[in-house]
C-alpha cells in the first residue's frame, strides 16, 4: 500500500534517512520544514517526483494546510528536539512543541488524513526505579521539552474515534549516521571524541542510557504508515533495544574504534557527576503485538560513525554548528531567525 504522507521536520536527523525511504517504497512524500540545519540532506532526492518540499513553519496554519493537500498520513517529527535548544528560549520551544500541535491535528482531521504518528520521546517517564518501564508507567516528565511531548501525546490521543489512526512513538537516544547528521547525541558524542581526540569523558558512567539505531527507527515509522489500522489504532509503543550504562556505551565506542584504528590508544576517563540519574525502557509490546525486533547494535552504529569520519564525511563537523542542535538554535535565536 502506498500513502501521501507528510513528513514534518523531514530535513533532520530522523527525516532525512526516513523521507528517501519512504520515496523508494513508492510513497508520496511532503516535507515541512524550516531548514534550521539546511536542506542539502535532501539533495539526493530534491529531483524525485514524489518530493514536495515546503521551506515553511508548523506554527504557520497556512503552511500546515497547503503542505496537508492530498495527504493521508502524517509523520510528526518537527519540534525543538532537545532539552538544552528548549531552554534558549522557554516561549519558542512552547509554540513550536505545543502550541502547533492541536493546530497540526485539526488541520489533518480536516484534511482527510487517517494515519497520525506522533514522535514523542522515552524521557516522557522521567527517572524510574522499576524493573520494567513499559507503557503503562505513569508519565513523570522532568523537563518542559518532555512535558510538552506528554501534553501532545493526550492530544493526539483523544481523537481515537471514526477513521482516525493515531498512533504514539516514545524512541529511546537514536544514534548512528544520517543524511544530516546529529553530534550531540550520546553515542555520537562518544564517538566523535573517539575520533577527534583519542579520549572520552564519561560523568558518572552508572547512569543507564536506552539507545537505539537510528535505522531501526525509520524501519518502526516504515512500518507503522503500513500496519491495518485495527492493530495500531490509539497505540503507544516504547522504541529501544540495548539499556546500556554510559561506562559500557564507552567502552564498546572504545573496542569498536580500536579494532579500526590500534593506534593512537583511546582513553577513557571517568570523572565523578552530580547527575546519575539512570533511564530504561522496556519495548516488549512493539515486539510482542508487531513482532518489531532492532536489527542493528549499538557497535553497528560506532561501526558507521567511524566510517563516516575516516573517510572524511564530517570534515569539519566540530566548528559547523548545524551538528549541534544547542549550538544552531543559539545562533538562530541571536540572529531572530527562529521567530
Ligand atoms: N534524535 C533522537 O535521539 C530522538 C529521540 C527521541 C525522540 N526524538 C524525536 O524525534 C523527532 C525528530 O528528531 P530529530 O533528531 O530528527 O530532530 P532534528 O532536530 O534533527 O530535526 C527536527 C527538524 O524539525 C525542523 N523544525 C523545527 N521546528 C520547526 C518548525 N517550527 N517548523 C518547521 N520545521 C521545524 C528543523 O528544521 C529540523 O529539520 C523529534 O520530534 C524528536 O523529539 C528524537
Amino acid at each position: 500500500m502506498t500513502r501521501r504522507v507528510l513528513v514534518t521536520g523531514g530535513a533532520g536527523y530522523v527525516g532525512s534517512l526516513l523521507v528517501p525511504r519512504l520515496l523508494a517504497r513508492g510513497h508520496a512524500v511532503t516535507v515541512l520544514d524550516r531548514l534550521w540545519y539546511g536542506a542539502g540532506a535532501l539533495d539526493p532526492v530534491r529531483a524525485e517526483p514524489g518530493l514536495r518540499l515546503l521551506a515553511a513553519d508548523i506554527r504557520d496554519r497556512d503552511a500546515v494546510r497547503a503542505a496537508l493537500s492530498g495527504a493521508d498520513a502524517v509523520v510528526h517529527l518537527a519540534c525543538i528536539s532537545n532539552d538544552p535548544s528548549f531552554e534558549l528560549d522557554p516561549s519558542l520551544g512552547r509554540a513550536i512543541n505545543l502550541d502547533a500541535f492541536q493546530p497540526l491535528v485539526e488541520e489533518s482531521l480536516r484534511a482527510g488524513v487517517s494515519r497520525f504518528i506522533y514522535a514523542s520521546s522515552s524521557s516522557v517517564y522521567g527517572v524510574s526505579d522499576r524493573a520494567q518501564v513499559d507503557e503503562d508507567h505513569p508519565l513523570c516528565p522532568l523537563t518542559d521539552y518532555s512535558r510538552f511531548k506528554a501534553e501532545c501525546e493526550s492530544i493526539l490521543l483523544q481523537e481515537r474515534r471514526g477513521g482516525f489512526c493515531p498512533i504514539v512513538v516514545r524512541p529511546a537516544t537514536l544514534c548512528g549516521v544520517a543524511p544530516r547528521q546529529r553530534l550531540d547525541l550520546t553515542v555520537n558524542i562518544l564517538t566523535h571524541h573517539a575520533f577527534e581526540r583519542g579520549r572520552i569523558t564519561v560523568f558518572g558512567g552508572s547512569q543507564k542510557r536506552p539507545n537505539l539505531h537510528i535505522e531501526d527507527m525509520v524501519e518502526v515509522y516504515e512500518r507503522l504508515l503500513a500496519e491495518p489500522s485495527e492493530r495500531v489504532r490509539g497505540r503507544v509503543y516504547n522504541v529501544g533495544y540495548e539499556n546500556h550504562s554510559v561506562a559500557e556505551l564507552a567502552q564498546i565506542v572504545r573496542e569498536v574504534v580500536t579494532a579500526q584504528r590500534p593506534e593512537p590508544a583511546v582513553d577513557v576517563e571517568t570523572t565523578d557527576s552530580a547527575d546519575l540519574r539512570s533511564y530504561h525502557i522496556s519495548s516488549r509490546r512493539i515486539r510482542a503485538e508487531l513482532g518489531f525486533l532492532p536489527r542493528r547494535t549499538i557497535a553497528d552504529a560506532v561501526r558507521d560513525l567511524y566510517a563516516a569520519f575516516a573517510e572524511g564525511r564530517l570534515r569539519g563537523a566540530a566548528e559547523d554548528a548545524r551538528y549541534f542542535n544547542v549550538r544552531r538554535m543559539q545562533e538562530l535565536i541571536r540572529a531572530g531567525e527562529a521567530a
